[in-house]
Parts: structure tokens; sequence; C-alpha cells
């Protein structure tokens, strides 16, 4: 879709498979967090108008209800910095916050205070962040840009290095790929983006990996930023125009949240994403009980690896930090393939402790353990 000109536009499926992947990942993070700090921030550096054109309520907003609804919960505060360039915009949404704000008591205006600029989010949200005092403690912060790159590498560098801080930046690939190989400016502000140039080794691929490869270029340049872990959520609308979701996080419980998130999201938004691991790289719906064959070749390849195989619990760590699925589907998976042969486990009943193997890998050691029983 186009960059929209008017104040407020129409919601697309992808915007509707992020809302909910937002609120449902929010809904997660401010009870953990307002459970064990007084305070915490959100922000937004590309609020928008906070409406969509049927009157679908925009990220501040949803935001907003699931904060108010955390807090009538924990008697904490939490701080909103939301900033947009556009000044109609910001005065549209300063009404949605306005009415949403009306929706509460007097009481919990007081503990959740909104704060709204008007401008460019660069450098000023980090000023804002840094004078409140917010940068260091709680903060989950939204660049929800039309794709960029717009983000430039210092900024994540600076979130990336307080204890706990996240981040999901809205990353379209496209822009890059068309139009940055002949323009100097356009490959400037990738190499700001990317805080490096190797992304630009993108020129040289062939179509099909120019979009994985800048996919994972960007959740390296997160890495380096300083954040321990990364996820990618992939949305492909009607079009087939490619938009990725980068979340960066340094702490398991939020990646694994946000994992939660990502499968909860409803797959009626048409949203679709596959692991890079997967060595098929097959393209997957997005589905309530999801389709793990990606999973079992990941897992198989895991225990294949290593002559003695992995424990469960090891497979879980691997999964948790390495792909897109969850340490919960696991055991389901390692027993069905189990029972189907694909593996074999010691002992047969499978919990965090099991070993699994490959089953050549389990008979040659049983042979050579007979072997040594004959010796004897
Ligand atoms: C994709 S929209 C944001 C949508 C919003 N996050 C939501 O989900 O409802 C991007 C917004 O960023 C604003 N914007 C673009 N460049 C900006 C900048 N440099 N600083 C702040 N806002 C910017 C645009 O005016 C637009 O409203």
């Amino acid at each position: 879709m186009a960059v929209p000109k008017d104040v407020v536009w129409p919601r697309d499926p992808h915007t509707a498979a992020k809302h909910d992947l937002l609120k449902r990942y929010l809904s997660a993070w401010a009870p953990i967090l307002l459970s064990r700090h007084d305070v915490i921030t959100y922000a937004e550096g590309f609020s928008g108008p906070g409406i969509y054109t049927h009157g679908e309520p925009g990220s501040p907003v949803i935001a907003y209800d699931v904060f108010a609804g955390a807090l009538h919960r924990y008697p904490k505060r939490l701080r909103m910095f939301l900033m947009e360039e556009d000044k109609r915009r910001v005065e549209e949404l300063r009404n949605r916050l306005a009415l949403a704000q009306a929706r509460h008591s007097n009481h919990l205006h007081r503990r959740l205070t909104v704060d709204i600029r008007e401008g460019d989010f660069h450098p000023v949200l980090l000023h804002s962040l840094r004078a409140t005092g917010s940068l260091g403690k709680p903060l989950f912060v939204l660049l929800d840009s039309y794709g960029g790159p717009d983000i430039p590498y210092a900024t994540l560098q600076v979130l990336a290095q307080q204890p706990s801080t996240e981040v999901m930046v809205t990353f379209a690939p496209s822009f890059l790929t068309r139009f940055a190989e002949k323009n100097d400016d356009q490959r400037q502000r990738g190499d700001a983006a990317f805080g490096g140039q190797e992304w630009q080794t993108v020129f040289t691929k062939p179509k099909a990996d120019k979009f994985p490869f800048l996919r994972e270029q960007y959740r390296s340049a997160l890495h380096r930023a300083g954040f321990s872990h990364t996820l990618h959520f992939e949305m492909v609308d009607e079009g087939g125009r490619v938009l990725y979701l980068i979340f960066g996080t340094s702490h398991d419980k939020g990646l694994e949240k946000m994992k939660d998130a990502m499968w909860g999201v409803d797959r009626s938004h048409g949203v679709r994403y596959r692991d890079p691991r997967d060595p098929h790289q097959q393209q997957l719906d997005l589905e309530l009980e999801p389709d793990t064959a990606p999973l079992c070749r990941i897992l198989l390849d895991q225990v294949t690896s290593s002559p003695t195989g992995r424990t469960v619990a090891e497979l879980q760590k691997f999964t948790l930090l390495e792909t897109v699925y969850r340490p919960a589907q696991v055991i389901k998976l390692i027993r069905q393939m189990r029972d189907s042969k694909v593996v074999a486990t010691e002992p047969t009943g499978v919990n965090t402790k099991t070993r699994v193997l490959h089953p050549a890998s389990l008979s040659s050691r049983n042979t050579m353990v007979a072997e040594q029983d004959a010796l004897w």
C-alpha cells in the first residue's frame, strides 16, 4: 500500500495482524513488569492518528486500553510517551486518547500518564526518555514507521544497552532492494540503519534470497547493538508485499511471551511467516494449532548433529532461543517423532531429562554395550 497522505487511512490486514500481536504481547508484558516495578514506560516513535477509517483503534489507543486494564490490578504507574511528526495526526491522536481516558477514572489518569509530542522522533524520543528517567527502567519502544528503514542504528544501540528495554521495529526490505543499489543517498540510509555496509551484499544475491538476507542482516544489527534475542514476524499482504516486525529483547521471558503472542495471532488476518532455520523454508499460515513440520526438521537436525544426541531440555532451550517455535511444543513433537521412529529416546518416556538420539546412534550404542558386556 502507498504511504497514506490523509490524516487517517484504512487499516490493512498487515496492520490488523500487527495490532493483534501488540495487544497480545503488551497484555503479558505490562502485568509481569508492573508486578515487579513501581513505574514502567511505553514509547512510540511513529504513533499515527490513533484511529483508522472505519473506527478501528490505532496502536497508542490499543496500548492505552491494555495498560488501563493492567493498572486496575496493580497500584503502580505507567508512562506513555508518543511521537508523531504530522501535525494533523497529532491533533487526532490527542482526541483519540482523550476519549480513551474518558472511559477511566481520574485516579487512573494520575497513574497512566500520556505525553504526546509533535515532531521527528529522532533525536527527541531518546532525549525525552532520558530526561524523564525512563531509560534504564522497564521500557517497551515501538518504532512502527512505514518500514523505512528509518531508525538510526545508534538509537537502537542506546536502547539495547539499557537493562530492561525491548524494541519492536517495522522493516520493509523492498525499499533497499529497489532503490539503494544505484542511489548513494539511499545506500547511506541503509548504512545508517544497519550500522555498517555488510547489508549491501544483498545486491549480489539471487532475487529469492534478497528479503530473507536483509531480514537476517537487520536481526544481526539488533544483536550487535546489544539485544541478546531477536525474533521476526513476517507479514505478506495480498499484493505480496513483505513487511517484517523485528523484536529485540535481552530477556528469555520477553522472548517466550513474544512467541506466545506470535503464535496466537488470529490467522484470519492472512499473516504468514517462515523459520529461517527450516531447510525447506516452508511458508506457513499462522494457525492456532500450528504446523510443526518445520520444527520437526529443525529438531532432527539438532539431534543428528551430535553423536550423543540432545536432552529434551536442551532442545527446548534451542527452540526458545533459535527458532520461531515455543518450548511448549517440543515434548509433544518428540513423542510423535519417537513413535514414528524418526528419533530414539533414552529412556523411552519423554520428559525434560530424556535424551533424544538418531535411531542409528542408539542401536550402535546398544551394540557397543552388548559387546562390552560380552567381553566382561
Ligand atoms: C505506520 S504509521 C503508524 C501507525 C501506528 N503505529 C498504528 O499502528 O496505529 C507511521 C506514522 O509515522 C509518522 N511518521 C513518519 N515519519 C516520522 C518521523 N520521522 N517521526 C515521527 N513520526 C513519523 C507518520 O505520519 C505516520 O502517522
